[in-house]
Order: C-alpha cells, then structure tokens, then sequence
C-alpha cells in the first residue's frame, strides 16, 4: 500500500516577522500544493526521492546517505527526516519508509514549501503506519520539523499547511479561520532570489536587541495593522486593505528585510495601478504581494516581469492536508 498526502503553501498577507513576537498575523493558504508518497521499506531507512529538485538519498542511523545530487542536499531534507522520526516515535512504530516528493511550491521564496512538505510527511506517514492522524497533530508534529530548518518559528506555516483557508495566527494563541464571500484578486511576484528565512529572522533579532523600544512599537504597530487588514479583508474594502499592505511593507523595510529586487517589484506593482503591495514571507529576496482590481492585473504583472520577477497567479485555497491511498 502507498499513500499520498498533499499540503498547500501560503502567503502572508499581513504580520510576518511581528507574529514571530506577538500579535496576530493573516495568511491565505494557495492552491499550490506539495505532495508526498509514503511506502514501507523491508529496511530502517527513512529514503527520500526529492528527484524533481536533482536529489535522493536515505537517513539511517540520523546520517544522510546521498543516492542522487551532493551530500549537502540532505540538509534541506533534515526537517523532513525530522517530520518522519517524530510522527513514528509517536505512533510507538518503527519502520523503514520510502518519500517521494513532488511540489508546485517553488522553494525557499516564502511560499511556505518546506511546512507544506513537512505537513504532508506527517500526513502521510501517519496514514500509512498509523492509519491516519488528526489534524491538529499532524501540524504539532510537522511543527518539530519546522524547528529543525527554521529555528523558533511562529508556527504560522505549519497551521495554514494543516488547515488551509484563511487564518488569523497568534503564537502560543492559536488561530481563527474565516470564509470570505468575494475573492480578492492577489498577484505574487518572485524575484527568483532564493534567502533563508532563520538568517531572516536572526536579522530582525538583533535590530531589536540594539533598539527594543523602537522595534517593539513597529512590531506592535504592524499587529494593529493584521486586526485591521483582517476586518477590511472582511468587508471587501480593497482600498483599505491596500493601503495596509502599502504600510505593513514600509515597517518591514524598516525592519530591514526588504531588498532592491522586491523595492523595485513593489512600487512597479503600485505604479501600474495595485491598490497595495508588499513583500511576504521572511523577506530579503523572495516574493511580493499586490493586490488589485481584474483590470490592472495585466499590467502588474508585465511590470513585475520586467523587473526581472516571475508573475505567479494564485487562488486561495480551501484545502488544507488532505491524504488519499494510492497504487
Ligand atoms: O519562511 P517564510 O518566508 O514563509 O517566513 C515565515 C514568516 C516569518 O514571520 C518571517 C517567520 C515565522 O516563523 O513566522
């Protein structure tokens, strides 16, 4: 028996990196998916086929075997053997298992593909040896694997991995999940500039280290901006929510996470008429967000393109982990 789980990525549409302290953050789930084949193996080995990206190969042991690609690729796969380990220690199993993944998500932009491949490991994993796992372990157990790759996140990626939709996150809070009756017109540029998100978050850290008073009042004032963002998102006023975006964007890059490639990306986006844009996710490359009216979306996305970007349409998406036998 095979099992395929599959994860959707996300966007953060208000309070990243202020969700990592306190206050709330607004992320939409995609419909961009990762999947993932759990099989038994007749060995120990915990085997991932990543062949889409270039690479395979095996933890026994907690060591990385490369089959496929250079031995360093294994660290990207850690949080993933991680997701698997936790998931088995808590089912009281132990087995070998082969993954095979498969995902649409393009990597390390801040489109949450790493916590949608956790996620669906968990799923997977789970429904293979265990035979199936609620969902709110599959996210904590996805969450150990976060922790590997990411440090302290806030754990925004794994919950809207798990649960897809729309949510309003707070650490160590929880969420809320709302249903909108319009769906706004959002375009995600990337600027192909791949960055990791703990080196992200460590710069953040030490900004505030040097200057609490003032970090904390823009990490506040960018918590008042998700309630907000949320209440506008709510009632469609798109002109609001915009001009939101527009602000939360100008915090961030006072925080020091935006970079020339999104600057430009931004305020192309603004100058071909987006009611609101901003980068989303960690930052420092990655991708942006614009929000606009179905008339303008051409032209933002020209815009974007000829900035260097990649324009990337997306849907917001209602399916959180879903997991299905296979072959
Ligand atoms: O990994 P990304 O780019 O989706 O960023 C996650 C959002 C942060 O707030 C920057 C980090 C976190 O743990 O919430």
């Amino acid at each position: 028996m095979a099992v395929e789980a599959s994860a959707p990525g996300k966007v953060i549409l208000f309070g990243e990196h202020s969700v990592v302290y306190r206050g709330p953050a607004i992320v939409l789930a995609i419909d961009k998916r990762a999947r993932v084949v759990a099989q038994k193996r007749s060995d120990s080995r915990i085997f991932f086929d990543a062949l889409d990206l270039g690479f395979a190969g095996y933890f026994e042991g907690g060591r990385y075997h490369s089959v496929v690609g250079k031995p360093r690729r294994g660290r990207s796969l850690e949080a993933f053997n991680m997701a698997a380990v936790k998931t088995m220690e808590h089912l009281g199993v132990e087995s070998g298992v082969s993954l095979s993944i498969r995902s649409e998500i393009p990597i390390a932009v801040g489109l949450g593909s790493s916590a949608a491949v956790s996620v669906a490991t968990v799923a997977a994993v789970g429904a293979l040896l265990g035979g199936g796992l609620p969902r709110d372990e599959v996210c904590s157990l996805a969450y150990e694997g976060e922790k590997v790759v990411h440090g302290t996140p806030s754990g925004v990626d794994n919950n809207i991995s798990t649960y897809g939709g729309i949510l309003m996150f707070e650490r160590d809070v929880g969420f809320e999940r709302f249903e909108l009756d319009h769906s706004p017109p959002f375009i995600i540029g990337n600027t192909r500039w791949k960055r990791s998100t703990r080196r992200m978050v460590e710069r953040v850290r030490m900004l505030r280290n040097r200057n609490q008073r003032v970090v904390d009042d823009i990490i506040d004032a960018i918590g008042c901006i998700a309630g907000e963002g949320l209440a506008a998102l709510r009632r469609a006023d798109l002109e609001r929510v915009g001009d939101l975006m527009n602000i939360n964007h100008g915090l961030l890059a006072s925080l020091g996470v935006s970079s020339p490639e999104l600057e430009l990306m931004v305020h192309a986006s603004r100058r071909s008429g987006a009611l609101g844009s901003k980068l989303t996710g960690a930052g420092g490359g990655g991708c942006m967000i614009a929000l606009a009216e179905d008339a303008s979306i051409p032209r933002i996305e020209k815009a974007i393109q000829r900035r260097g970007g990649e324009s990337i349409s997306v849907n917001i998406s209602h399916e959180g982990v879903a997991t299905r036998e296979v072959g």
